[in-house]
Parts: structure tokens; C-alpha cells; sequence
């Protein structure tokens, strides 16, 4: 084998069924090794049952060191491509001015879009880079990246081609998201209508043809985007055969859980204002939700989304960074986590589904987030024996090592 990771306290494989407790899910294999070769997984097992001849003088061997390994994780909502800063936003919602008051008086998106629109593809990579590698350092082997800090048919493009560019620069795995219909650019202001068409009707077939998204998104709020909007999104979408993703429900409750339900997207994120109808219509269509809790936390916008009540239903509960300059300037996998727990309601085993299994199906990634035979290679090594120590060690790093496709990309 080209690599073998051994000593550990126990992997998990994350690779149990779905239904059912947490604890079952995750799958544990106590004093597990995992043994790959060609980027794939070829053993998964008790390190006693390692066969004859596994580790050869040609194998890298990582010890462990008792601490317990999962798959890499899957950060499956992110805006981590942009450019500009709003730390005086952060000020003003720790003096009591709202995220939605700060919006209004010409702060929020359209500011970090002012700034992207300045900033070339070279230092849009440029900016996001220390980023990812922070994700990296986290044990984050995949990440989604969302457009949308570009709202001109150009900067978007630019953006796009800035994941794909940043995809080869570095190890982590990204998947990008056309989120063109995240704010309506101040050009367009008085003529939304026409933004809506070019973003449905000519840059999603270009973004398609071109291959530069393999999902796309809304904002479904007040400030925002109307059902209506999102309901051509999703039409276009469909007919193309690109996933959709949602964000509803974040600071206002407008039934946005039941629209994502009802068109059918893979995801719908955020959910701090769902109600119980939108938790049932989820439920029944399948929709997966995606928490953001450090969002909840950074822009003061109560209440933490039902986790509990989520999870309860029956719905699949995924977990993100939210990585961004406005709600969420955090890489921070772990206060992730911790805040799931506290706030949300979740349990340890439920939080770290969130960004391995859970996560990478929010992607249409069922490959990711798990370790099987024959899968892909994508390790989180960690310093610790147990996966509770991370949301309990809150905000803090555990990680050892993190390898992606068999190759180790990062090491504490
Ligand atoms: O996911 N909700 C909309 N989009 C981002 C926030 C973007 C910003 O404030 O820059 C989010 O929270």
C-alpha cells in the first residue's frame, strides 16, 4: 500500500445507514487503520487485521498517535471568493444595528460586490487562497464556493473562473454554485426583471455550457429574491439538469423552506425562521437542510435555526462554515460544530455527520464525507481519541493531518 494511517484510538468510516441514530451512522471501527493506494481507499479495518505485507518499505506510514480518524471534511456552503472587508459592519452590529439595517443603508452584499467588481480573477484566487488554506487546516478536504459577489454578467463569469483557477492552485476539492440571484446589483434596481432574465435565461445556459457550476442558488428574502424569481431559477435549472440549492428563511420567515421543498432543491440553507410546516415539507420531499450557526452567531441574527426539531423529523441536517465578509467571517469547522451543539441542538455524532456524510450529500457528493473500499482517499487525521472532543473543545483545532486523494496536503 502507498499509504497506510495506523495507532489510532478509532476511524470512522461514517458510512452507516442514515436512518436512525447518529452514533450508528458514524460507523466506528475501534483501533482502526485505513490503508490507500492510488488515491482510493483499499483498507478499512482493525489494525490487527492489516494484511501481510500491507506496509512495505515503499509505504508512507502516518502514526495516528491514538488520535481518531474521519473522512475529510465536506464544507458544503461557502463564499469564500471575494474581495474587500467589512469589519466596521461588524461594529456597528456590536453597537445594536441590525444586519438588515446595515443592508439598507448601503452596507451588506453590495458593498462586498463594489469591491469584487474592482478586483481582477488573479486577485480574486489571490484573496481566497489563505482562506481555503485555513479550511485545510481545519480538515476540510471539499468545499462549495458560491458567486455572487460579482452581480455583472462579467464578474460573475470572473468568479467563476476564479473557483476553477483556485481548484488547481490548492488541494482542497471545490464545487462551485452559480448564486447570481444573491442581491439585485444597484444597476438594477429599478429594472430587477431584467437582472432575473439575464441571470436565468442567458448566464446559467453560458455558466452550463461551460461547465463553471455544478449547482446553483437564491437568496429567497425580503431584501432579496421572491418565490416567484427563485420559482424561474429552479424551471431553468431543471431543464438544464443543474441541482438547485436555496437560501431561505435566514432573518425573515416567508414559507422559504416549503418553496425549496416544492422545487425540488437538493438543499435549503440557513433555516433560523422555518416553521413547523416548512420542517414537514421538508421532510416529505427530501430536502436536505444546511445550518450555519457561526452565521447566526456573527450577524446577531437570532434565532438559531431548529436543528433539534430538524434532525427529530426525520430531516438530513448538514453542516457549513458560511465563510464570507458580511455574515459569517469564520473558517472555523470546529465553532462550527460547538455551536451546533449549544444552539442548535444537535448532538456531537449529529454535528459531524453535518460536515462529512450530511455535508457532501448537500453537494449530490455521496461519494464524499465517508470512508469505504474503493472510495476516495479524503482523511482527517486528528489529535485527539474522540470526535466529541471537537465541538467540546470549542472553536479549537484538533487536527493533524489532512490528506487528500491519498497525498497528505497538511500536517500541524
Ligand atoms: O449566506 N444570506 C446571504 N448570503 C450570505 C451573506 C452574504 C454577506 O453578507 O455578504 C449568507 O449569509
Amino acid at each position: 500500500m502507498e499509504l497506510v494511517v495506523r495507532n489510532t484510538s478509532e476511524v470512522l468510516t461514517c458510512d452507516g445507514p442514515l436512518e436512525g441514530p447518529a452514533e450508528d451512522t458514524l460507523g466506528r471501527v475501534a483501533r482502526g487503520a485505513v490503508g490507500v493506494t492510488g488515491g482510493r481507499v483499499v483498507f478499512l479495518g482493525a489494525e490487527s487485521e492489516l494484511p501481510e505485507g500491507a506496509i512495505t518499505s515503499q509505504t508512507t506510514v502516518i502514526d495516528a498517535r491514538g488520535g481518531f480518524v474521519g473522512p475529510g471534511f465536506v464544507d458544503c456552503h461557502t463564499h469564500v471568493v471575494f474581495a474587500g472587508d467589512r469589519s466596521d459592519e461588524f461594529e456597528q452590529r456590536c453597537q445594536g444595528k441590525s444586519y438588515l439595517e446595515i443592508a439598507a443603508a448601503g452596507g451588506g452584499i453590495a458593498r462586498t460586490v463594489a469591491a469584487t467588481r474592482e478586483a481582477s480573477q488573479e486577485q480574486l484566487v489571490a484573496l481566497a487562497l489563505p482562506r481555503l488554506t485555513q479550511l485545510l487546516a481545519r480538515g476540510v478536504t471539499t468545499a462549495e464556493v458560491k458567486s455572487g459577489y460579482g452581480l455583472d454578467a462579467e464578474a460573475e463569469l470572473r468568479t467563476l473562473r476564479a473557483i476553477a483557477a483556485l481548484s488547481k492552485a490548492q488541494p482542497v476539492e471545490l464545487v462551485a454554485t452559480f448564486l447570481g440571484l444573491h442581491a439585485v446589483p444597484p444597476e438594477f434596481k429599478e429594472r430587477r426583471e431584467a437582472w432575473v432574465r439575464l441571470c436565468v435565461d442567458e448566464l446559467l445556459p453560458r455558466i452550463v455550457g461551460e461547465q463553471l457550476a455544478s449547482a446553483c442558488d437564491a437568496f429567497v428574502e425580503q431584501s432579496a429574491f421572491t418565490h416567484d424569481e427563485a420559482r424561474r431559477l429552479a424551471a431553468k435549472a431543471k431543464a438544464l439538469g443543474l441541482p438547485l440549492r436555496l437560501h431561505v428563511d435566514q432573518l425573515t420567515a416567508n414559507g422559504g423552506a416549503q418553496l425549496a421543498a416544492e422545487l425540488g432543491a437538493v438543499s435549503a440553507d440557513h433555516l433560523e425562521q422555518i416553521s413547523a410546516a416548512g420542517i414537514a415539507a421538508m421532510k416529505q420531499r427530501g430536502t436536505i437542510a444546511v445550518l450555519a450557526p457561526t452565521s447566526t452567531l456573527f450577524a446577531r441574527a437570532k434565532p438559531y435555526a431548529p436543528g433539534r426539531a430538524l434532525r427529530d423529523a426525520g430531516v438530513l441536517v448538514a453542516l457549513c462554515t458560511n465563510c464570507n465578509p458580511g455574515s459569517s467571517n469564520s473558517e472555523n469547522v470546529s465553532l462550527a460544530m460547538g455551536l451546533a451543539c449549544l444552539e442548535n441542538g444537535l448532538t456531537p455524532a449529529e454535528a459531524y455527520l453535518g460536515f462529512t456524510r450530511i455535508g457532501a450529500l448537500a453537494l449530490s457528493r455521496p461519494e464524499l464525507g465517508r470512508l469505504t473500499v474503493g472510495g476516495p482517499a479524503d482523511l482527517a487525521i486528528f489529535g485527539c481519541a474522540s470526535y466529541r472532543t471537537l465541538p467540546y473543545h470549542l472553536g479549537m483545532n484538533e487536527v493533524a493531518h489532512t490528506i487528500k486523494a491519498g497525498r497528505s496536503v497538511w500536517c500541524a
